[in-house]
């Protein structure tokens, strides 16, 4: 008999079905996308999900504000302060312009946090800020290997946002999330000008101990927040 890989919602239906049935539960997956193509949206998708479930999720941020990211949810209708106040998120708003303290407390604090916490899900948004934090390869390289080895330790399934290098967008723009990550997921904008048409699509470049959808698929970030559709064939452009 097979076995069957237990799996995380992404909270994205369209994104579980190119998936077949979520991520694989454990599993540290890397976003990739040019800015503004909705890798904070998908996370935070990520962890409403999680706290619809009663998981909690552990969600480090670089770049926003926990106000601010606590008001984004809210427009797409998850009341995640409400997950704030029933402990089941806990946002760490690390200041990358401290460069030193920053550092010191990924190394030291961080991973008492996740151990006293026990987060079912984690996001890191975004990587790109976490390396920009030390020009030393080999220190960015040795935090980065250091948080994927605590996330998966601690059982959590991991959302890494990190932004794709605009000269090729399929990779990152230090090239070191890919190293650590057991999926790939690229959000891109699209255009077909002869079309006119401008849109978004979806990828999964790769993702270890599951089938998936191989195709870009066209995604839109509405009022409910983002909308894959799995089954589009032949949208322009591509
Ligand atoms: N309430 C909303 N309704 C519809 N679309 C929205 C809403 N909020 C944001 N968007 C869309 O989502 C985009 C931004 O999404 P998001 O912040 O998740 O992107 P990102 O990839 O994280 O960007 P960055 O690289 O700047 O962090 C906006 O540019 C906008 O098009
Ligand atoms: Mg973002």
């Amino acid at each position: 008999m097979m076995a069957t890989v237990p799996r995380v919602t992404t909270g994205v239906s369209g994104l579980d079905e190119m998936l077949q049935g979520g991520i694989p539960q454990g599993h540290v997956v890397l976003v990739l996308g040019t800015p503004g193509v909705g890798k904070t949206c998908l996370a935070l998708q990520f962890v409403a999900s999680g706290a619809a479930r009663g998981e909690k999720t552990l969600y480090l941020s670089f770049e926003e504000e926990p106000d601010a990211l606590l008001a984004a949810a809210a427009q797409f209708g998850w009341s995640l302060t409400e997950a704030t106040k029933k402990g089941l998120l806990k946002i760490v708003r690390v200041d990358p312009q401290d460069a030193s303290n920053a550092l010191k407390r990924i190394k030291s604090q961080f991973p008492q946090e996740v151990q006293s916490f026990g987060p079912k899900r984690m996001v890191i948004d975004s990587i790109s800020l976490l390396s920009a934090l030390s020009s030393d390869e080999v220190e960015r390289r040795n935090v980065l290997f250091t948080i994927a080895r605590m996330c998966r330790q601690a059982g959590a399934t991991t959302l890494l946002t990190a932004e794709a290098n605009p000269l090729a967008p399929e990779v990152s723009r230090d090239g070191m999330g890919e190293y650590v990550s057991d999926g790939v997921l690229l959000l891109a904008a699209t255009e077909d000008p002869q079309a006119h048409r401008a849109g978004l699509a979806m990828k999964i470049l790769k993702m270890r101990r599951t089938g998936h959808v191989r195709t870009r698929q066209p995604y839109k970030i509405g009022p409910r927040g983002i909308e894959v559709d799995a089954r589009a064939v032949d949208f322009g452009g591509l």
